[in-house]
């Protein structure tokens, strides 16, 4: 079936960012300038798709969470510096969430900001990594509580290089795609429920579809809330709970979100915001692709990862509850109450 090409775009203050959800990643030597240009890849990325990279230098990380820290910004600025590129320069990110947000990162303050795009490879990335401008890497425990809001000049997502991905990293992404139909937009939730197979398929024309909604959700509400002091906070459905699981268990990303959309989900049917039908709907759904997984914090560390939660001001949490398929409402609540939740659930289950 012929896949539509869609052109996302994100107007914030001083900046235009272009999202092209089905456009082929190989087209991305169009987009960059003729000199310059530094390519941030990591090593899987790399074996795949590297003898197709526009020739350029190449610089490559360790794949996973552990290569979003100071050290790797470090040196791969040394790396630029040593490539000679200036304030004219451009770093493309080739690869998944990490290389985006490293790469983002880096950007933001090499000479105190240079040019920057994305190739983004994996499910995740194209759904939500990629798009807001958000970059930022981990600090000991607490992640992304160094970063920056930067928006890439482009993101080009291909659904061809999600063919690629292993089933977990896939299913990974796929938690934050349910995340942004619970909490924005209840015809996607329907269309990922009777879609099951399809998904599991990675048929291309669905995959431009789901991504190009879930992009389009996210560029509006960047677009309203670039710095996340109202609206943006939706984004953060499941993550108060995901983040920490997250660091517990270091588990990916995405099933972490979805055992902290379950807490989030239960959360909100005890405080009324949603039916026992809906909780079970949207449960259901995760069960169905298999992103629920078995999580227990001890009480002593749930405070502690719970208090290194960044959405913390002084002694409360902007915890986000779903208010039915495709609604989504932001609380401010004490971190007392979430961490009790937590226990609760935890034991319960
Ligand atoms: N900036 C944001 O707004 C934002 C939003 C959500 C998540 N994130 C961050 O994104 C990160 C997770 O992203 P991720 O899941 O993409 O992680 P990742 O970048 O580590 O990629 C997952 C794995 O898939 C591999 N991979 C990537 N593309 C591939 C392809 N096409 N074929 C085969 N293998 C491929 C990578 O090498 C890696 O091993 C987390 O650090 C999270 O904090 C950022």
């Amino acid at each position: 079936m012929f896949t539509q090409l869609e052109k996302i775009i994100i107007n914030t203050p001083g900046t235009r960012s272009e999202i092209l959800v089905g456009q082929s990643w190989e087209t991305v030597k169009e987009l960059l300038p003729e000199s310059g240009v530094v390519i941030v890849t990591d090593e899987n990325v790399r074996r795949l798709y590297g003898d197709k990279f526009p020739k350029v230098p190449l610089l490559t990380v360790s794949p996973g969470e552990g290569s979003k820290k100071l050290e790797v910004i470090e040196h791969l600025a040394e790396k630029l510096l040593e490539a000679g590129i200036d304030r004219e320069g451009f770093v493309l990110a080739v690869g998944g969430g990490v290389v985006c947000d490293v790469t983002g990162f880096l950007a933001s303050i090499y000479m105190r900001g240079i040019r920057c795009g994305y190739v983004s490879s994996s499910l995740l990335s194209q759904v939500d990594a990629s798009t807001g401008g958000k970059n930022g890497v981990n600090l000991g425990g607490t992640k992304n509580i160094l970063g920056n809001i930067k928006q890439p000049e482009f993101v080009i997502c291909d659904p061809a290089m999600l063919l690629t991905l292993p089933e977990q990293e896939y299913l990974s992404g796929l938690a934050e795609l349910i995340k942004t139909a619970i909490i924005g937009d209840k015809e996607l939730f329907d269309l990922i429920d009777r879609s099951y197979r399809e998904i599991l398929d990675r048929d291309r024309h669905l995959l431009t579809v789901l991504v190009a909604k879930s992009v389009n959700f996210k560029a509006s509400v960047v677009s309203e809330d670039e710095r996340e002091t109202g609206l943006r906070r939706i984004l953060n459905f499941g993550h108060t709970y995901g983040h920490a699981i997250e660091m517990q268990k270091s588990v990916k990303h995405g099933f972490a979100v979805a055992s902290g959309m379950e807490l989030a989900t239960d959360f909100s049917f005890r405080k009324g915001f949603i039916s026992l039908d809906e909780k079970g709907r949207i449960i259901n759904l995760m069960n169905k692709f298999g992103l629920l997984e078995p999580h227990n914090i001890p009480d002593d560390q749930v405070e502690q990862l719970i208090l290194h939660d960044k959405k913390k001001t002084g002694s409360d949490i902007n915890f986000v509850f779903t208010e039915g398929i495709g609604k989504a409402t932001v609380n401010k609540i004490t971190v007392s109450e979430v961490i009790d939740f937590y226990k609760k659930f935890r034991d319960k289950n």
